[in-house]
């Protein structure tokens, strides 16, 4: 199934999918597909690197449903069905959801619905948590809220800082995104309510 990945920055987890392709661990993944909006986003040279379909679409110039009309002729343009928003740090429109409605996934690198936002792991460590982790999940018209597709747990440490916390989440969340994309792309995803079934093998 053709793949649209939206990155902001660094692009690990872009890179952990194309990890995932390459290794045969992901048959039904094919990266059609990068948009950033970031001029600068490392997630390009990974793109360049892998031969990937590679846009860069300026967020800070226009509004948000122009940017988000502009990405779509794009994945359009490459026949892409599923969005994944690999460290893509912008909201989306209502518009874009609906238009993607239940095909669009996130990484988010805490245990939701606790830490959503853009700062989860200063968020856990200020409020004392003793586990965090990552979660993969489906996207709706709120931030972080919706369906939960996968979790995956760490403990917090005593002089746990930041840095330490995020490298920690961060191995996860590689091994994660990869497999929940497999699961959607080979249809083994449906939802009942907000409850994600996950059909076995
Ligand atoms: C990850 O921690 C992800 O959970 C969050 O942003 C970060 C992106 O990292 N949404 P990378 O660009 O994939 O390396």
């Amino acid at each position: 199934m053709k793949v649209g990945v939206m990155a902001s920055g660094r692009g690990s987890n872009f890179q952990a999918i194309i990890d995932s392709i390459a290794s045969g661990e992901s048959p039904d993944v094919e990266i059609a597909q990068l948009v950033v909006n970031k001029s600068n986003a490392y997630a390009v040279k990974r793109a360049k690197k892998n031969k990937i379909k590679c846009n860069y679409v300026d967020s800070a110039a226009i509004t948000r449903e122009e940017f988000d009309k502009e990405v779509i002729k794009i994945m359009e343009a490459s026949e892409v069905e599923i969005i994944v928003l690999a460290g893509f740090m912008r909201i989306l429109s209502p518009l874009f959801i609906k238009k993607y409605k239940n095909k669009i996934l996130n990484i988010h690198p805490s245990l939701l619905p606790s830490f959503p936002g853009a700062n989860a792991h200063k968020d856990a460590l200020q409020y004392g948590a003793k586990i965090s982790g990552c979660t993969v999940h489906l996207v709706d018209e709120n931030i972080d809220s919706g369906p939960i597709i996968m979790q995956a747990s760490v403990e917090i440490n005593e002089n746990e800082s930041e840095e330490s916390l995020s490298k920690k989440i961060l191995f996860h969340e590689h091994k994660l995104l990869p497999k929940a994309l497999q699961l959607m792309c080979s249809n083994k995803i449906s939802l009942e309510g907000r409850q994600v079934i996950i059909t076995a093998d």
